[in-house]
């Protein structure tokens, strides 16, 4: 297992693979109406906006996440179904966080769905972030080692 900045030349396999995630997977035309295409992504790895990192099984990518210094956002994490539950998903998150935090980010956030019966919900969680009562659209909002609001669920 091989963890690995992404490049850009990784992209187009990072668009295929997002779209082929267990649960909330997004396919390319959806992430399109957001804006957020190979071309975008590419823009903003080459500007330094944002940096991700990838996951290699016997050279194929099974995992990716990047986040944005700009924003302290934590842009996207996606694991293939088959490679859940082997700390793929912990290792990547941490990459980002690491990352977001040596660019002294005053705040590292991210929003996700808020269905408890989700692997997210529950990973998230685990992994140190916490809901901050806010929402984005459907998702909730979560921010990395602040402590849970008292009512939050
Ligand atoms: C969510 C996701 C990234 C998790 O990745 P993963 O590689 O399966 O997670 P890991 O194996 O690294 O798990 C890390 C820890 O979280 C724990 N965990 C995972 N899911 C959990 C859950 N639902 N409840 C409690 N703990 C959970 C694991 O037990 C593990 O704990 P440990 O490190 O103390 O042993 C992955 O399932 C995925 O890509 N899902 C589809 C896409 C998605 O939903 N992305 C998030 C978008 S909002």
């Amino acid at each position: 297992m091989l963890i690995r900045p992404t490049t850009v030349a990784d992209l187009p396999e990072l668009f295929r693979l997002r779209a082929q995630t267990r649960e909330n997977a997004l396919g390319p035309e959806y992430l399109a109406t957001l804006g957020i295409t190979p071309a975008t992504a590419a823009a903003s790895l080459v500007n330094g906006d944002t940096r991700g990192w990838l996951c290699e099984v016997d050279g194929r990518i099974v995992g990716f996440a990047s986040g944005d210094r700009t924003s302290g956002e934590m842009l996207v994490l996606a694991v293939l179904p088959d490679f859940e539950g082997r700390g793929i998903g912990r290792r990547l998150l941490n990459e980002v966080v690491a990352w977001l935090q040596v660019c002294d980010c005053p705040r590292i956030w991210l929003t996700a769905n808020p269905d408890p019966s989700g692997r997210a919900y529950g990973f998230y969680r685990r992994c140190g972030w916490a809901p901050t009562g806010e929402a984005s659209g459907n998702d909730e909002v979560l921010a990395y080692g602040v402590r849970q609001p008292r009512n939050a669920v």
